[in-house]
């Protein structure tokens, strides 16, 4: 059986990439179901773009490779795809749109607009083998207990990254790029909750509350979550990407709070109230309770010198906190690091020294923040990559 292109998965990247690759397009999943992580993410709504889409939003050993198919295929063009396909969506908060109603919404335009381009799909098909001989690759192909033999001049992979291995998340696509001599980076898990030994923060496991968190000098400013195994929540997530194994984090529990300022107004006029009291009006009661067993919370604040007030507000500011590990592949959002960029073609996704071999998607060097970034990422690489085939 001869194709023009075989693109091997078909998430969020090779779904995109079919619907612009032409016809004569087969793309192979080994999963039951096409786009599965599309399925599951944002909570079941698909958090599939975010209207701040920006290259400094993103992380890869080259800092521009993302530049230009991220310019020539946007969050409004997606957007605009959204609106075609009459899918309701909102922002959440800070530029991220979800679909009002389900993910799946996001599967099936991305089925359609395959139909439309004349791409085939083939689900729970494996790749036993695969071979170049310079102009065309022959690949192995099992499916429903049977060998199909394949012909194609163009090969896209785009299998994504090792994040959650019991959805089906596999190295193929490292694995394939190291065949034909491209270098995989070190790869980690990122988007992660942060883990600490001895259930540090089980006491207060489900509290919330706004923070900057700051590692290796980059910081945001969202929500954390304290959780049995140890931190989450946005924040978190977010500084994981930055953070490596024995680095240590700083969280300011004060973001936009002079607490100085208000424990010496409580001092004058509540002086009998207890510190931790006066604490618990800016910080969760269960959050202040956990905080006293590290920090000198005893007394009243009527008793509190201005040494101490500023030392207390600094040490709330700074917050820091060395995790022992991270949750790890398991429960990652995406992988960080990946196929080397260094070879390959920043408008067409093409390989420099293997022609027609494809690389898209989260299997690249190339991770976005938390808040849809991902998803534009396959969408921008799979674009490029079709429209160049
Ligand atoms: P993706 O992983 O989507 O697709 C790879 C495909 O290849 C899969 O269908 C897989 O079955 C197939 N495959 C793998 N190995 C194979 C093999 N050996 N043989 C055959 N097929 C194989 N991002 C975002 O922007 N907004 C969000 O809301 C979320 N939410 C979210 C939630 C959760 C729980 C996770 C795990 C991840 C997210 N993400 C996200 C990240 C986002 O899902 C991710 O970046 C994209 O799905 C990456 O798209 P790809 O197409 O590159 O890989």
């Amino acid at each position: 059986m001869q194709v023009n292109t075989l693109i091997l998965g078909a998430g969020a990247a090779g779904m995109m990439c079919a619907a612009h690759a032409g016809p004569s397009t087969l793309v192979i999943d080994h999963a039951k179901a096409p786009g599965e992580k599309i399925r599951i993410s944002g909570g079941g709504r698909c958090n599939f773009t975010n209207m701040h889409t920006d290259p400094s939003r993103f992380l890869g050993q080259n800092p521009h490779f993302h530049k230009s198919a991220l310019s020539r295929y946007t969050q409004w063009d997606f957007l605009d795809l959204v609106d075609r396909h009459r899918i309701a969506w909102h922002e959440k908060t800070l530029g991220q749109l979800f679909c009002d109603d389900k993910a799946t919404q996001i599967v099936e335009m991305l089925r359609a607009e395959m139909a439309q381009a004349g791409a085939e799909l083939w689900l729970q098909t494996a790749l036993a083998d695969l071979s170049h001989d310079g102009t065309r690759f022959t690949a192995q192909l099992e499916r429903e207990g049977k060998r199909t033999t394949l012909s194609a001049r163009n090969l896209v992979l785009a299998t994504g990254g090792k994040s959650i291995p019991k959805m089906g998340a596999t190295g193929l696509a490292y694995e394939i790029a190291r065949q034909f001599g491209h270098a995989i980076t070190d790869t980690r898990p990122a988007l992660v909750p942060l883990t600490f030994s001895y259930q540090r923060f089980a006491a207060i496991s489900g509290v919330s509350t706004p923070v900057i968190a700051e590692t290796n000098g980059t910081a945001f400013e969202e929500a954390v979550l304290f959780t049995h195994r140890g931190l989450s929540g946005p924040a978190v997530l977010q500084i994981s990407s930055y953070w490596k194994e024995g680095d240590s984090i700083s969280i300011n529990l004060l973001p936009g709070h002079d607490l100085t300022v208000s424990l010496k107004s409580a001092r004058q006029a509540h002086g009998k109230r207890n510190v931790t009291t006066a604490l618990a009006e800016v910080l969760p009661e269960r959050l202040v309770t956990h905080l006293s067993s590290d920090l000198p919370l005893g007394g009243n604040v009527g008793d509190l010198s201005d040494k101490r007030i500023d030392e207390l507000s600094d040490r709330l500011r700074h917050w820091t906190l060395t995790p022992t590990g991270s949750e790890g592949y398991r429960t990652a959002e995406v992988t960080l690091g990946g196929i080397s960029t260094d070879r390959i073609d920043s408008k067409t996704m093409m390989s420099r020294d293997v022609p027609g071999l494809y690389m898209i998607g989260e299997a690249v060097d190339v991770t976005g923040w938390l808040g849809g970034y991902n998803f534009q990422w396959a969408w921008s690489s799979g674009v490029a990559a079709g429209r160049a085939i």
